[in-house]
């Protein structure tokens, strides 16, 4: 099918490399000249595992990337990818929604049908409220030509080809199977059961999807809370629990929290939708205000280690939000990293990945070669990111043990460290 994507971000671009290498002639649409170059090139703008291979086979043959909008006269499906990033006052920014949603009615105006497909996370409503409207303005159509629907997507980043190609589930939500139908006609092929919704029922999905992780999340790190004060092992707690089927094993892992670009933003929207239309979500507030504990949680116990933090050197080690990436939006390595320098203290970290990054925020701390370099001549070490290498730090190097190290994510494998929950 002809595909054009709008957007080359994270999203976007996973998405139309993987349709192109399904066989669909992809065109990307993106404003950032630079990004155009690189992915007609092949390169990747970002890292993500396994995306170089497939741009590099299909850029120049199905895939295409362009700054402009004419693609879209001949596309049979076209779907938004833009970001909607948070407001201040949590709720969703829709600003290249809505851009792109005029843009892409501007270059239907001669197009004698397609179908628009909002794929970004948007709040419920918003296809049918902001896309629609703005694409049957700008293209002067009824709306017998053109049809709409909403594909939410499920990509963890690092993992992003690998969900995308090997998803769970497809969710397809239209005004009309006829719609529907030929939407998943671009995953046929696909090993996944396909959910036809309403277009609002699409988009909650999304949003829904990413409360109950978060929401797992915060009731282990809870659970993990209240343990710790009983000398209990969550991680023991958990893996009893989650061999109910009812609760499943999976992000019961309790520690410094979530972040990441989706978890916090997301249930921050839900929180913000939910207020507008008269509800008070108490259960999403407490995950918010759980997760925003946990960190706090690492730098206090280290102080009860080892009295007030105040001139003390502290290795911090993990900056991204999660492993194998170099991504530090919304990390927990952020927050007590601020405690840190706010108690006096002066941090010595290191991540594998995401140093440069962090320097962006935090460019006056000192940011090792190595995690051994970091731990050298600390009076304490917090462990922020679960990456395996620090898994071998005591075997390698000998020095974890003799350090007061606080951790945040189950990881190390000396007896000395202290877990935050466990
Ligand atoms: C998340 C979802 O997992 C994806 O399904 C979703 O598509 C994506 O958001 C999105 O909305 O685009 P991602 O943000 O890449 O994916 O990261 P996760 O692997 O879900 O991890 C999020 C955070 O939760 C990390 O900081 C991680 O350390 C933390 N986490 C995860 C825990 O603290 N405990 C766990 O048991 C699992």
């Amino acid at each position: 099918m002809k595909v054009v994507v709008v957007g080359g971000g994270y999203v976007g671009l996973v998405t139309a490399t993987c349709l192109a290498e399904r066989l669909h002639d992809v065109t990307i649409i993106e404003i950032d000249a630079e990004k155009v170059r690189a992915i007609n090139a092949g390169l990747p703008p970002i890292y993500e595992k396994g995306l170089e291979g497939l741009l590099k086979k299909n850029a120049g043959k199905r895939l295409r990337a362009q700054t402009g909008f004419d693609a879209v006269a001949a596309a049979e499906i076209v779907f938004i990818c833009v970001g909607t990033p948070q407001r201040p006052d949590g709720s969703a920014d829709l600003t290249f929604i809505e851009s792109a949603s005029t843009a892409i009615g501007t270059a239907l105006k001669n197009a004698s049908s397609c179908i628009v497909v909002t794929k970004s996370t948007v709040p419920p409503g918003t296809t049918e409220n902001v896309v629609r409207p703005r694409v049957l303005a700008a293209s002067r159509k009824t709306g017998t030509e053109i049809g709409f629907a909403m594909n939410p997507e499920f990509l963890r980043e690092g993992r992003a080809v690998e969900d995308f190609l090997n998803p769970d589930r497809i969710v397809i939500g239209s005004s009309d199977p006829e719609t529907g139908k030929r939407v998943a006609r671009v995953y046929e092929g696909f090993p996944a059961p396909v959910l036809f919704t309403g277009i609002s029922a699409a988009e909650m999905i999304k949003y829904a999807s990413n409360a109950f992780l978060a929401t797992k999340i915060s009731f282990s790190n809870e659970i993990g809370n209240i343990c710790k004060r009983l000398g209990i092992d969550v991680y023991e707690v958990m893996k009893g629990a989650g061999l109910d089927p009812r609760i499943g094993p999976l992000f019961l892992n309790a520690g410094a929290g979530f972040g990441g670009s989706c978890f916090p933003k997301d249930v921050a929207a839900l929180i913000s939708l939910a207020r507008k239309n008269g509800e008070d979500p108490v259960l999403l507030q407490s995950v918010l205000a759980v997760n925003e504990q946990q960190p706090h949680r690492m730098t206090a116990l280290l102080e009860e280690k080892i009295g007030s933090l105040s001139k003390k050197r502290i290795a911090v080690l993990g900056l991204a939000f999660k492993d194998n990436t170099d991504d530090i939006r919304d990390s927990r390595a952020i927050v007590v990293i601020a405690d840190l320098l706010r108690k006096g203290a002066s941090v010595a970290a290191y991540d594998p990945m995401a140093m440069e990054n962090m320097r962006r925020i935090f460019p006056e701390i000192e940011y090792s070669s190595s995690a051994a370099a970091a731990l050298r001549g600390a009076d304490g070490c917090l462990v922020m990111t679960e990456w395996p290498e620090f898994s071998y730090l005591d075997d390698e190097f000998g020095l974890m043990a003799q350090k007061v190290i606080i951790e945040g994510r189950r990881i190390l494998s000396c007896k000395g460290a202290d877990g935050i929950c466990w």
